[in-house]
């Protein structure tokens, strides 16, 4: 079985670098699962101060790029910068960049794109904004125009993480998702990519679920076998919580 995957968002968090270091080094100083891969998020200012003291088992992700290598984009910073920082992976199409910064699709198919171009994993975020919308037809558009014109030698290094928007810890609804819901978005998921790319894409293809995930419900969730890790927003930045959710992580090897 694959290792279960544990991507800490930082979001916007914490406010300083000292924060940010004492962080990374009381995860370290616990003793990590081996079996499971970790991946850190923290904002782009910290991307570096990460990566020179996260050891060699943790991976650093940057939240967001900008889907050109250099030149006139005024605040923006290319998948060029972050992977020459250590970046292996990047966060594109986040809800709140979506709903927030009025991120597009079409953005997020030319992010997409980029980050396949200079060799970073994308992990691409997708989610219905209501508990009462159509998600088959929500996620179908979202899965589709992110790939467009992205072809099958590039899907086998994606990753995508179901985040159903009114489950987000910060949301507002106070609402969290079932596993049971998880885990028929995740399939909804394969069968997209497996119509688009076939189904040993499909199968392969890593699916995370994001929304709330506590160390309390994180065990239900990933023991779904379709449900490949998490995507962890808040409980990324309580060390306790943290550490419990990534132990749990580990059960299913
Ligand atoms: P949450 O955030 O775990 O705080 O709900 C998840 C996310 O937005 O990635």
């Amino acid at each position: 079985m694959n290792k279960k995957i544990i991507i800490a968002n930082w979001k916007m968090n914490p406010s300083s670098q000292e924060e940010a270091l004492r962080l990374v080094k009381n995860l370290l100083a616990q003793r990590l699962p081996k079996n499971i891969e970790l991946i850190i998020a923290p904002p782009f200012v910290y991307l570096d101060l990460v990566k020179k003291n996260c050891g060699k088992e943790i991976k650093l992700a940057a939240q967001n790029i900008i889907w050109a290598e250099r030149g006139a984009y005024t605040g923006e910073i290319s998948s060029l910068m972050v992977k020459n920082l250590g970046c292996s992976h990047v966060i594109i199409g986040h809800s709140e960049r979506r709903h927030k910064m009025g991120e597009t699709d079409e953005m997020i198919n030319l992010k997409l794109k980029e980050a396949f171009k200079i060799g970073l994993i994308p992990v691409l975020a997708v989610g219905e904004k209501e508990p009462n919308n159509d998600m088959i037809k929500v996620l179908t558009l979202q899965v589709k125009s992110a790939l467009e014109g992205i072809g099958v030698s590039e899907v086998g290094r994606l990753i995508i993480a179901y985040e159903p928007v009114w489950a987000i810890s910060t949301s507002g609804t106070g609402m969290i998702d079932t596993p049971d819901h998880a885990l028929s978005a995740a399939l909804l998921i394969r069968k997209i990519i497996g119509n688009l790319y076939g189904s040993e894409w499909a199968a392969d293809l890593p699916v995370l679920y994001g929304g709330s995930v506590t160390s309390e419900n994180i065990y239900d969730f990933i023991a779904q076998s379709g449900i490949s890790g998490a995507l962890v927003g808040g409980a990324s930045l309580e060390l306790q919580d943290f550490i419990k959710i990534i132990k749990a992580a580990k059960i299913n090897e």
